[in-house]
């Protein structure tokens, strides 16, 4: 627990990830498509405790900052959905949750540097303090775009909580105040799982995972 006099800095420190450590990686528990997962990387259990301790640092950060009004959490679909209903139970101030869909043009290996809006918000952020909750950073690509779209709008801060981070450089990364709440530092592997995807398919897994390469393999021979 946080005592009340947690500073800013203590605020920053707390919210910086937790490093994946390779001696979690464990084999899939019993439970839906098992059979595709290499490796579970961090637990169901992990990730419980690491949104408990995110919750509690938000709240933390934004108690002095919402007094009359109420935290916008914007989540961005789909990815982020399962994190989101975990992370907002977390956190203990009055909030408001709205949804945004961004999309890359082209396909992901190859990015363009545009980024489509496929559903605004409903919210009017102006004046507002947002957190958007995003699934993983990755290239960072869609979360820079979606920030130059929210900044736009005058919220009163804008800041983002990442559930994991694969801690690869991008322009965003030097507002260490953007970054502020972030749950793992991951290798740079595709995972699934606790609402990442492959296909569509294991957002429901509770745990995130790595997929065996007989998935993907599978998937392009089709
Ligand atoms: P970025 O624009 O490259 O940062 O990636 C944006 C989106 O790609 C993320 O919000 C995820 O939905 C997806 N993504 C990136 N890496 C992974 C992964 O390892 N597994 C599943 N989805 C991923
Ligand atoms: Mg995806």
């Amino acid at each position: 627990m946080m005592s009340d006099s947690a500073t800013d800095a203590d605020v920053m420190r707390l919210g910086q990830p937790v490093v994946a450590d390779p001696a979690w990686v464990e084999a899939a528990p019993p439970g839906v498509e098992r059979e595709d997962i290499a490796r579970v990387i961090i637990s169901a259990e992990r990730i419980a405790t690491r949104v408990r301790a995110l919750g509690e640092i938000i709240t933390r950060a934004y108690a002095p900052l919402v007094v009359d009004s109420r935290l916008a959490l914007v989540i961005t679909l789909r990815g982020a959905a399962v994190f989101a209903a975990d992370l907002a139970r977390a956190i203990n101030l009055p909030v408001e949750l709205d949804f945004i869909s961004a999309a890359s043009y082209g396909d992901s290996a190859m990015t363009s540097g545009s980024v489509r809006l496929l559903k605004d918000l409903e919210t009017n952020i102006e004046g507002r303090h947002v957190l958007i909750i995003e699934d993983i950073l990755d290239s960072g690509l869609t979360l820079e775009k979606l920030v130059e779209t929210l900044e736009v709008r005058n919220p009163a801060s804008l800041r983002v909580c990442a559930l994991l981070d694969k801690g690869k450089p991008f322009p965003l990364r030097t507002y260490p105040q953007a970054l502020a709440f972030t749950g793992f530092l991951i290798p740079d592997e595709f995972v699934v799982g606790y609402g990442l995807d492959y296909a569509q398919r294991y957002r429901n897994l509770p745990y995130v995972g790595i997929l065996k390469p007989d998935v993907y393999m599978r998937a392009e021979s089709e």
